[in-house]
């Protein structure tokens, strides 16, 4: 951390919900944790008009209700709040930016070095300008600080989209200073998946096509759309879920051993395994995914009549590379479902010779490392085990982690705590480069076109809420003699 210089923290868009749920939150639990620089101050700046006092008093319920206990304290929040302006204006007038470069002036009070870390909370179609105003205004000029942006997903809409967004970004900041956000890789429970791949000797030999016989990544919500109809309807599963936090987890599972963890050597290897999934055409979407919009959606506030928006997905994806070779990703996500479960499970290949056949009717169960992102965080390897006097029969059990119990029931911070912290150290290991921004786009590309201009073979399935999503996506498995696995409710199952 750079204490001593004097830091500015700037969000754009700062009276939005994110500021107040997740962003101060974090800032103020940093702050708590002694983890900010010693001079720093927050600036939010967005159109509506307040003064200083006024915006302070409107943050505190959002930091008050959030999951963080250390959020929670009152006492502390009037001390850290005193850190925090308020800068009303328009990212799009030259005049209101002039002026925010003035405050921030002020603020610096001739610092000697003064760095500035601007944080895009708007409306995505606006990042282009947002950009564009710091560079023009000066904001952006790297005097005697870094600047650096942080770019909130979506970052862009479709491939085209996210190509020409980059283009505007480069055309102001340098790779090196943007860090575009993917909440998920903020999770301790995705930077675990790193460690238990890369700080254990024993799974590494396995971690391939010759142990491996399918890899599931799941992230289910139970809850529908609330209000963010405006965004979500145009957007969609695809691109609001598996083009960014799907594929990101993907990339972790299934990427080579990087040769440090420096930002660059971890990308490096992330990007090629985005490289190697197979893409599809159009017409292909068909038969590698399925879809369904629950029952309901279209009665939600904002949603109009008829709305083909997809608040569910599953789909198969091949990793084409010595390692992975010939072993399904499967990938699935949607809203209103039976339960909230971000999981990976990774199911080994059985035992070539089942030597225990006799009088047991049933197949061998494989092995099954399932590792929960959340609710529940921990590991779980399922292994088959002799049921006692029974002959030699037998039954999968559970070998189990979790960090609840392990860790004494400490609190697991909020993604977006890590995320700023290594935005303000300078770390951009756990943000998105431009390269694997546009893979990934050009991945789900096709699958968006077939579903936004549907082949007479990509149905929209609907589904009851509260369900675990379209009988579509246990056929889509069904059809390479597989099922969906899960370790939340105990032991393999299977569903
Ligand atoms: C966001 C999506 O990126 O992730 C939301 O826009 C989704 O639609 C959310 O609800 C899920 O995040 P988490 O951390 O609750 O799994």
């Amino acid at each position: 951390m750079q204490n001593g210089e004097a830091t500015t923290i700037v969000v754009m868009g700062a009276s939005g919900d994110l500021m107040s749920r997740k962003l101060l939150p974090a800032l103020f639990n940093l702050w708590l944790k002694g983890r900010m620089p010693d001079r720093f101050n927050i600036v939010g700046m967005s159109r509506s008009s307040f003064t200083d006092v006024e915006f302070r008093e409107r943050m505190w319920p959002g930091v008050a209700g959030s999951s963080d206990a250390a959020a929670q304290r009152p006492h502390r929040w009037r001390e850290f709040a005193a850190r925090l302006r308020y800068c009303q204006g328009d990212l799009g007038s030259a005049e209101d930016m002039q002026r925010l470069r003035r405050s921030l002036e002020e603020l610096e009070g001739g610092a000697e070095r003064a760095n500035r870390l601007f944080f895009l909370s708007i409306a995505p179609t606006l990042y282009g300008q947002a950009v564009a105003g710091l560079g023009s205004s000066g904001l952006a000029s790297e005097g005697y600080g870094w600047r650096r942006v942080v770019i909130e997903k979506p970052f862009g809409w479709d491939l085209d989209s996210a190509r020409e967004l980059n283009r505007e970004v480069h055309a102001v900041f340098d790779e090196s200073q943007i860090y575009r956000i993917d909440h998920y890789l903020g999770k301790e429970t995705v930077q675990n998946l790193l460690v238990f791949r890369f700080a254990n000797a024993i799974f590494e030999p396995i971690w391939n096509r010759n142990f491996v016989d399918n890899v599931q990544i799941t992230v289910a919500e139970k809850v529908g759309l609330g209000d963010r109809a405006g965004y979500y309807d145009g957007a969609g599963v695809v691109r609001d879920m598996i083009q960014n936090h799907l594929l990101q987890v993907l990339s972790i599972v299934a990427m080579e051993p990087p040769v440090s963890m420096d930002a660059e050597s971890l990308r490096n290897k992330k990007a090629e395994v985005l490289q190697a999934v197979r893409r599809w055409t159009p017409s292909e979407a068909a038969i590698h995914a399925a879809r369904g919009q629950y029952r309901g959606y279209r009665g939600e506030p904002g949603v109009p009549d008829g709305s083909t928006t997809s608040t569910y997905a599953a789909l198969r994806l091949h990793v084409d590379n010595w390692r992975w070779q010939g072993v399904p990703f499967y990938l699935r996500s949607g809203k209103a479902l039976a339960e909230k479960v971000s999981e990976v499970v990774i199911e080994f290949r059985r035992p070539p010779h089942h030597l225990f056949a006799d009088g047991i009717s049933r197949e061998l169960n494989p092995n099954m490392l399932s590792i929960l992102i959340e609710p529940d965080e921990g590991v779980h390897l399922d292994f088959e085990v002799k049921v006692p006097d029974r002959g030699m029969d037998m039954e999968p059990m559970s070998m189990e982690f979790h960090y609840e119990s392990a860790f004494d029931g400490q609190t697991i911070p909020e993604a977006y705590q890590r995320l700023l912290q290594d935005a303000l150290d300078g770390d951009a290991s756990l943000f998105i480069r431009s390269d694997q921004i546009e893979e990934a786009w050009s991945i789900v590309d096709p699958l968006i076109a077939a579903w936004e201009d549907p082949y007479p073979d990509s149905p929209l399935h609907p589904y009851e809420p509260g369900s675990h999503g379209p009988e579509a996506a246990d056929l889509l498995l069904a059809a390479d003699g597989r099922k969906w696995l899960t370790a939340v409710n105990g032991v393999n199952s299977r569903r």
